[in-house]
């Protein structure tokens, strides 16, 4: 069975006006369509096919490029998409919120830490708030398509919450303003999705 690109759970423009409807069709259709097509090019008749992109990523041979950049790209957009939603974010509420207050102190100082992880990325990739077994919370960044699952990568746990920071993520809005659009990403996250996760894998 190859990977395929799922649906948003929403339309294009229900991020509207934190994130613009053409720039997530763009994003959708072509650069998320693109790692998905890539990556099941890149598996085809290996011994990868069939896996789980979460057994094919926790496993990488981080030398094997094609996997790495498209594997990444197909797993952390399925990410993204579903911790957005204006309709049903929610507020950051339960064992989730205490255990960033843990970590934090508080969810504006997590915020604040999270947008500088962000922000400080250089050229592109993600920001990512992982879980840790037993509940633990982190916060780390990772380049191009890399993501905590992998192995090496300085960040690891399982992630509940990610940040696109590549240009195609926000340019056609935001220009070179990253920092307006991690802070319009708060606006549309969907925390009753994040929490789910935390307590999935905690
Ligand atoms: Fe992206």
């Amino acid at each position: 069975m190859a990977f395929e690109l799922p649906k948003l759970p929403y339309a294009y423009d229900a991020l509207e006006p934190h994130i613009d409807a053409r720039t997530m069709e763009i994003h959708h259709t072509k650069h998320h369509a693109g790692y998905t097509n890539n990556l099941n090019n890149a598996i085809k008749g290996t011994d990868l096919e069939g896996k789980s992109i979460e057994d094919i990523l926790t496993g990488l041979d981080m030398s094997n490029a094609a996997v790495r950049n498209n594997g990444g790209g197909f797993y952390n957009h399925n990410l993204f998409w579903e911790i957005l939603n204006p309709e049903e974010k929610g507020r950051l509420s339960g064992p989730l919120k205490e255990a960033i207050e843990a970590e934090y102190m508080s969810v504006d100082a997590f915020k604040e830490s999270f947008s500088k992880a962000a922000a400080t990325r250089f050229g592109s990739g993600w920001a990512w708030l992982c879980v840790h077994k037993g509940g633990k919370v982190e916060i780390c960044s990772t380049p191009n398509q890399d993501n905590p699952l992998m192995p090496g990568v300085g960040c690891g746990g399982t992630p509940i919450l990610a940040l696109d920071v590549w240009e195609h993520a926000y340019y056609l809005n935001y220009q070179n303003r990253r920092p307006d659009y991690i802070e319009a990403f708060f606006k549309v996250v969907n925390w009753n999705e994040v929490e789910r996760r935390y307590e999935a894998a905690k």
